[in-house]
């Protein structure tokens, strides 16, 4: 299911991608804390060739880019108990390390920007669409996701090694099974 799940993320692999006939510029990094068969730690999924180049420049040089499964673009770059940290980074919320994995959007940023400033824009389409895929392939899964909006950009910065703005997370996104809130009321649609 994990695997099955990032492959729809990379261009072409879903039907959601014929909404979005452009260049990926959003690539997703994982804090995996509980998926069978994956060691914990930090991943990489970079949705283009060039982007994996980039990222591998730009992130801490100490991160180890080991391919991580033979047909899908993903590098381990760290192997570690990652549940603390996804926990901070996502503003101290549970459902960042109570999750099976939680992604973190890292967006191509000041390039396309200065390039066309309405870039900024249409990167936070990309990373909406990527956790639309990631609701919608969890879901047929009989699995769950929730985007999340709260998260320490800096932090996040930090945490990979990014120092200037080339790079740039825009949204988090946890993957688990559902625990449901009896507090929450579900209401008729336009009640
Ligand atoms: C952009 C975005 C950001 C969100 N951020 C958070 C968050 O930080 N924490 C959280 O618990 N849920 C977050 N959610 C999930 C929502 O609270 C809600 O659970 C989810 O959208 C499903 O609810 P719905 O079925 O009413 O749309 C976010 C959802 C979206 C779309």
């Amino acid at each position: 299911m994990f695997r099955r799940l990032l492959s729809c993320l990379l261009p072409g692999n879903s039907p959601v991608w014929t909404l979005w006939p452009h260049a990926a510029r959003v690539h997703p990094v994982l804090l995996v804390h509980r998926v069978e068969d994956v060691a914990p730690g930090l991943y990489a999924l970079p949705r283009s060739d060039a982007a994996e180049a980039a990222l591998r420049e730009a992130c801490r040089a100490e991160f180890e880019w080991q391919a991580a499964d033979r047909d899908l673009p993903l590098f381990l770059l760290l192997q570690a108990a990652a549940a603390k940290t996804a926990r901070t980074l996502s503003c101290h919320q549970d459902i960042a390390s109570h999750s099976a994995v939680t992604l973190m959007f890292v967006a191509e940023f000041a390039a396309p920007i200065a390039d066309n400033p309405a870039a900024y824009r249409h990167l936070h389409w990309e990373a909406g669409m990527l956790g639309h895929v990631v609701t919608l392939e969890a879901e047929a899964a009989g699995w769950r996701g929730t985007g999340i909006g709260c998260f320490f950009d800096d932090a996040d910065h930090e945490v990979l090694g990014l120092a200037d703005t080339r790079f740039q997370v825009l949204y988090h996104f946890a993957v688990g099974m559902p625990v449901d809130d009896p507090r929450l009321l579900t209401l008729p649609a336009y009640d």
